[in-house]
């Protein structure tokens, strides 16, 4: 496991290329995946993908035997680096006893302790009293819990949703989701509740059909898009006005990734729902919905068939894992790191200029640099030269930086170098 300040032999600043990018290996998995699995599914030319055989802290192995950086912690997942020795434990230990319970019929007691857990690090931290939580395991699956929850609790269908959100693909998250590259073929099957509002405008509209008001704290996959001051305060008491509830989706921005526990914690404002998901856990698909007791109790007692489930609700491994990666979340030195990481990203950012930068923005550990160009082939020479990037905002040109927080400085620093080259 390559920690931060180890010695540099251990975690080297470089990627490791053995073979051009990508290597025969990767092709030839490639052309035999393309023959099974759907073509919409996995992007492939001639300089992409390459298949991920291993990985550990910041450091990926591909099928040919070549080292690469993750600037992407895998979807924002791996914050704490890949194969996290203490949670590959966990998980190890839980799968040698029970690898699947029956989440809402026979429960394990790992379910109950991760549900605590949660509520102990949201709306109870928040001093908003106990949070009860239902668990899933994608995170757009939290969304549709959230979305379900404020239609119960409030009577009301409609949905105030924002510009360039994206809450995920199932279809009821799609009415939050403002990609129209993702709505667009599937719009005519999508109920008409959604008021779409511009991010960042505190000019609200009225709406008394209203009774969910979705948002992300931070626009993450939009293109790292902070909350102009004052915004999701305004959000709060449009829906305390209007009988709404405020549902935050840190799916991206929760555990640390925009420097703090939760995004919304900076702003000061306590939704009535909080979603999440992507690095709960490390490296199991397990997301939540949490919300404040009083507000989940709009739901009603199981009567021995629960309204909103699924086979894998609240599976033991991903609770293990989860509880471990909390708890490491929560320890002084992880805080620490996030803090460092976070105060280093942004001062190697802030020196970084070329001409093709729009702008650099960001906090914590998310940070985008904006292009006057489409980053793709710059992903394509990044990943030639053993840097793994993905790119954000509507028209793919906000080059993302999300790095596990024991990315070091010279990692960083390298990749910008590389970035400069690469941009001309
Ligand atoms: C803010 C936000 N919400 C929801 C989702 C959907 O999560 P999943 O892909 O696990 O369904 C994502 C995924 O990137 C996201 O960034």
């Amino acid at each position: 496991m390559c920690i931060r300040d180890s010695d540099v032999d251990a975690c080297p600043m470089k990627p490791d290329l053995k073979t051009e990018i990508p290597g025969p290996r990767s092709r030839e998995l490639a052309s035999n995946l393309s023959e099974y699995e759907s073509r919409n599914v996995t992007y492939m030319d001639e300089s992409w993908p390459v298949f991920w055989e291993e990985a550990e802290g910041v450091n990926v192995w591909d099928a040919d035997g070549n080292r690469f950086l993750d600037f992407t912690s895998a979807f924002g997942v791996a914050g704490l680096g890949h194969r996290h020795p203490e949670i590959v434990e966990a998980m190890r230990q839980q799968s040698g006893r029970l690898l699947h319970g029956m989440g809402d019929v026979h429960p394990t007691a790992l379910k109950g302790e991760l549900c605590a857990r949660l509520s102990a690090l949201t709306f109870e931290s928040w001093g908003a009293g106990k949070g009860k939580v239902v668990l899933s395991n994608s995170g757009f699956e939290a969304i549709e819990t959230a979305l379900k929850t404020a239609r119960l609790a409030t009577g009301k269908a409609g949905v105030m949703a924002f510009s360039n959100g994206y809450h995920g693909l199932g279809y009821g998250s799609l009415l939050g989701t403002d990609l129209e590259k993702f709505r667009g073929p599937f719009v005519d099957q999508l109920a008409e509740v959604t008021t779409r509002v511009p991010f960042g405008s505190t000019d609200l509209p009225e709406g008394d059909q209203i009774g969910a008001v979705l948002v992300e704290p931070i626009q993450g996959r939009g293109g790292k898009i902070l909350p102009p001051p004052g915004f999701l305060a305004a959000l709060r008491s449009w829906c305390d006005t209007h009988g709404a509830l405020l549902i935050f989706d840190e799916i991206y921005t929760g555990f640390h990734r925009s420097g703090s526990w939760f995004a919304c914690e900076r702003e000061d404002v306590v939704p009535d729902l909080i979603c999440v998901g992507k690095a709960m856990s490390g490296g199991f698909p397990i997301s939540a919905c949490i919300g404040k007791a009083e507000t989940m109790d709009h739901w009603p007692v199981s009567p021995g068939e629960a309204l909103h489930t699924s086979t894998f609700l609240g599976n033991p491994v991903g609770c293990a894992m989860a509880l471990k990666s909390l708890e490491i979340l929560g320890r002084a030195e992880t805080i620490s790191l996030v803090e460092e990481t976070s105060a280093m990203l942004e001062r190697q950012l802030g020196k970084f200029s070329h001409e093709a930068v729009v702008e650099i923005r960001g906090r914590g550990v998310m940070w985008g640099v904006e292009l006057d160009r489409p980053a793709g082939p710059l992903l394509a020479g990044l990943l030639a030269e053993g840097l793994l990037f993905l790119a954000d905002g509507p028209q793919g040109n906000v080059l993302s930086f999300t790095p596990p927080f024991t990315i070091t400085e010279g990692e960083v620093s390298h990749a910008l170098g590389v970035i400069n080259r690469l941009l001309g």
